[in-house]
C-alpha cells in the first residue's frame, strides 16, 4: 500500500485527519512508519495488526511512545477490542473469508452514523478475485478455495506450473468463482450491509480501495486527489524503475550463471590438471616398482645360484667325509697290522738274538765263515 502513500493515502489522511488509525497487517513497517509520522504532527494514534510484524516493534515503541500499539494477533481475535477509531487500513490477509468478517466486525463495532473510513489494498490482480492464504488453517474449511503454493499470471485462471507472481505463497487454484478474493468480500459484506456507502475502486498497485458512509464533502475531496495525482506518472516511473532492475537482475543472473559455469570449468580444468599429475606419480611409482621387482629378481636368482653352489659343496664335502672315514678304516687297519708286524718283529728280534746268543750259534760261527768265503 506504501507505493500508494504520496499519490493518494497521505493527502486523502491529511485532508480526513483522523485521530486514531488502525492498520491491518504491518509486515515491515513502510507504511506503518508514514502513518505514524503523520500522527506526530496531527496528535493522532495508530493501532497495527499483524501476528507477524517484520520490523522491531520496540524500536517503534520507543520512537513513538503511546502514539503506537502493536497487537501481534490476528485481525479476527483483536479488532471488536479496539474502539473509537476513524481510519482503519485492511491489508492483511487477502481472502473472502479474512476481509468479509473483517468489514462484519468494524460493522458491529459502530453505531450507523460513525462506521469508519476504509482503505483497502490488493482489490485488483491477483487477489481481487482469487484468495491468498497467509496461513489456510487460519481460514475454516468451508470458506476456503482449493489452493496450492504457485504462482499467478494475468489473465491466466489457473495456476501456473512454474513461477509465477508470488508462487511462494498459498493461492487459490481458481480465480473469479463466488465468495473468492479480496474485491468479492468488500462486495458481499456492502451487499448485505443496511448502511448507506460509497465504495471507490482505483486499480493501480493492485489495487487501492475506498469505503465510507455516503458524504459528499469526501467524495469531493477523492475526486480532488483523483484528479490532481499524477497516477499515470507515478505507475510508470514504477514500470520504468521495475523493468530496468528485472534487466538489471536478469543481467546479473546471466552474469552469476556464466562466472557458475566458468567456474565449474575451470574447478574441472584444476581437477584435470590434479589428476594428470597423480597420474603421473602413479606411473612413475609404477617404473619404481617395475625397477625394483626386477632387481628383486635378479637378487633372487643369485640366490638361487648360490643355493645351489653351495648344495653341491655340501655334497662333496658329504663325499669327502665318507671317504676320508674309509681312509681312517684303513688307516686304522695298517695301523693295527703295522702294531702286529712290530709285535711281530719283536718277537723275532728276541728270537734272534736268543740264536745269536746260543751256545749252538756260537760253536757254528767257524762254519759260516767258512761259508761265507766260499761264496
Ligand atoms: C501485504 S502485507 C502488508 C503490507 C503493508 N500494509 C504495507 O503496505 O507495507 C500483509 C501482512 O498481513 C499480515 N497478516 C496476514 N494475515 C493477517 C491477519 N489475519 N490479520 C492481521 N494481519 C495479517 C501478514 O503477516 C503480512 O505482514
Amino acid at each position: 500500500m506504501y507505493r500508494l502513500w504520496d499519490s493518494i493515502v497521505k493527502p486523502l489522511i491529511y485532508e480526513l485527519k483522523p485521530t486514531h488509525i488502525v492498520e491491518v497487517g504491518s509486515e515491515n513497517g513502510f507504511n506503518t512508519k508514514l502513518l505514524l509520522d503523520y500522527c506526530i504532527s496531527n496528535n493522532a494514534k495508530v493501532s497495527a495488526i499483524d501476528p507477524f510484524p517484520l520490523f522491531d516493534v520496540d524500536e517503534f515503541k520507543n520512537i513513538y511512545g503511546d502514539k503506537f500499539e502493536m497487537y501481534e494477533n490476528l485481525s479476527h481475535d483483536v479488532l471488536a477490542s479496539i474502539e473509537n477509531y476513524d481510519l482503519i487500513l485492511l491489508d492483511g490477509d487477502h481472502n473472502w473469508y479474512t476481509v468479509y468478517n473483517e468489514l462484519k466486525i468494524i460493522e458491529n463495532n459502530f453505531d450507523s452514523d460513525s462506521f469508519p473510513f476504509v482503505i483497502f489494498h490488493d482489490i485488483s490482480w491477483p487477489y481481487g478475485r482469487r484468495d491468498l492464504y497467509y496461513n489456510p488453517d487460519n481460514i475454516p474449511e468451508e470458506f476456503r478455495q482449493p489452493y496450492e503454493k504457485k504462482g499467478m499470471f494475468p489473465g491466466e485462471n489457473k495456476l501456473l506450473e512454474k513461477d509465477g507472481f508470488n508462487n511462494m505463497l498459498y493461492n487459490a487454484i481458481e480465480e473469479n468463482t463466488p465468495q473468492n478474493g479480496v474485491l468479492t468480500g468488500i462486495e458481499d459484506f456492502i451487499d448485505e450491509s443496511e448502511l448507506d456507502l460509497t465504495f471507490k475502486a482505483i486499480n493501480a498497485f493492485h489495487g487501492l480501495g475506498l469505503l465510507y458512509l455516503k458524504n459528499e464533502k469526501i467524495d469531493d475531496i477523492i475526486t480532488n486527489i483523483l484528479n490532481n495525482c499524477d497516477l499515470l506518472a507515478s505507475l510508470e516511473e514504477y514500470y520504468l524503475k521495475n523493468i530496468i532492475t528485472t534487466k538489471m537482475d536478469v543481467n546479473e543472473i546471466v552474469e552469476t550463471k556464466d562466472k557458475l559455469i566458468n567456474d565449474i570449468f575451470n574447478i574441472s580444468d584444476e581437477k584435470e590438471e590434479v589428476i594428470n599429475d597423480l597420474n603421473s606419480q602413479i606411473n612413475l611409482r609404477d617404473q619404481e616398482i617395475d625397477k625394483l621387482n626386477s632387481l628383486l629378481n635378479h637378487e633372487k636368482h643369485i640366490l638361487n645360484q648360490k643355493e645351489n653352489k653351495i648344495n653341491k659343496l655340501n655334497s662333496k664335502i658329504e663325499n669327502e667325509k665318507r671317504k676320508n672315514s674309509l681312509k681312517n678304516k684303513k688307516i686304522k687297519k695298517m695301523n693295527s697290522e703295522i702294531n702286529n708286524l712290530k709285535k711281530y718283529n719283536s718277537k723275532l728280534k728276541i728270537q734272534n738274538d736268543e740264536i745269536l746268543s746260543s751256545k749252538s750259534w756260537k760253536i757254528t760261527k767257524p762254519l759260516r765263515k767258512l761259508n761265507n768265503s766260499k761264496n
